[in-house]
């Protein structure tokens, strides 16, 4: 048998067909994961225990991605900004991390998720890297959903990292202005050959994109929940999709040039009245 997510059952795989049938589902997810310490406050509980909840949202939102065929799905799980959080729960954010990893590489092989991660990966402890290093070589074959763990991550870190690389090429193979194009920044950037985001989901009801993909986000629909990031599961994940196949995705179009309306087709024709073409 091949290799794949394993498959929803039930009720759920009803609501997952329904979403498959009732739109498109987006190519990649992105998501701001927060609220771990509200989570745990509210309940009188250590910040910490927020955090170990929080892996289990992410267990199920990255099952739920694979089951509904969705291709990349990028977790912001810890921003450059984080590490100026107090000492111990930056470690314990740590071997969080490392655990979380240790746990399941091996299901996610077995379900055909690809690992990659984007950030400043030499920044984390040497065994973190280890471990995130073998499961990116281990499931680099993997056809399904692609897990892109964004680590030590920031948008402008991203882009000044880029813009460095950038200046390196101009110098040493004497490139002009004229070669540093959209697309070259994009094949610069951390998410080279990844699409753009089409859906960011945000929890814990804060309107900040907080440094996260800064370039990649440029058109990419925005859903944001109350719910704190340990609450989390694929329920909101469908909401947020459904949601998503509600918009409509202009990339600064009007309208009718999306639907080919009789409009449209009017105002082409007038276009080529005026100019002769
Ligand atoms: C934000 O909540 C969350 C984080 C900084 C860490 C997210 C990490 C995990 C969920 C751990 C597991 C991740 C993977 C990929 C296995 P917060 O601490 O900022 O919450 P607050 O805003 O309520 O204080």
């Amino acid at each position: 048998m091949g290799k794949g997510p394993q498959l929803a059952t039930g009720e759920d795989a009803r609501v997952q067909e329904k979403l498959r049938t009732s739109g498109e589902i987006p190519g990649h997810i992105a998501v701001i994961m927060d609220g771990n310490g509200r989570w745990a406050k509210k309940r009188g509980l250590p910040r910490t225990a927020g955090h170990s909840e929080g892996v289990e949202s992410v267990r199920d939102t990255v099952e739920a991605c694979g089951q509904l065929g969705v291709r990349y799905l990028t977790l912001y799980a810890f921003s450059t900004e984080n590490w100026k959080r107090p000492k111990e729960e930056v470690s314990l954010l740590m071997r969080l991390l490392l655990k979380a990893l240790r746990d399941e590489t091996d299901r996610l092989h077995t379900n055909n998720v690809r690992i990659q991660a984007i950030g400043d990966i030499d920044a984390l402890p040497r065994e973190l890297q280890n471990e995130l290093l073998e499961g990116i070589q281990r499931t680099k074959d993997n056809t399904g959903l692609t897990l892109i763990l964004a680590l030590s991550y920031s948008g402008r870190w991203d882009l000044t990292h880029a813009m460095r690389r950038i200046a390196r090429e101009v110098v040493e193979h004497g490139l002009t202005e004229d070669h540093i194009t959209e697309e070259m920044i994009s094949s610069h950037i951390s998410t080279a050959g990844i699409p753009d985001p089409d859906l960011l989901i945000r929890t814990s009801g804060e309107f900040r994109i907080s440094n996260f993909l800064l370039w990649q986000l440029a058109y990419t629909e925005i859903y944001i929940t109350p719910r704190f990031w340990p609450g989390f599961r694929r329920d909101e994940l469908y909401e947020a999709i459904r949601d998503y196949q509600k918009r409509e995705r202009r990339f600064g179009m009007v309208s009718e040039q999306l639907h080919g309306s009789q409009t449209e087709v009017g105002a082409g024709r007038f276009m080529k009245s005026l100019t002769g073409q």
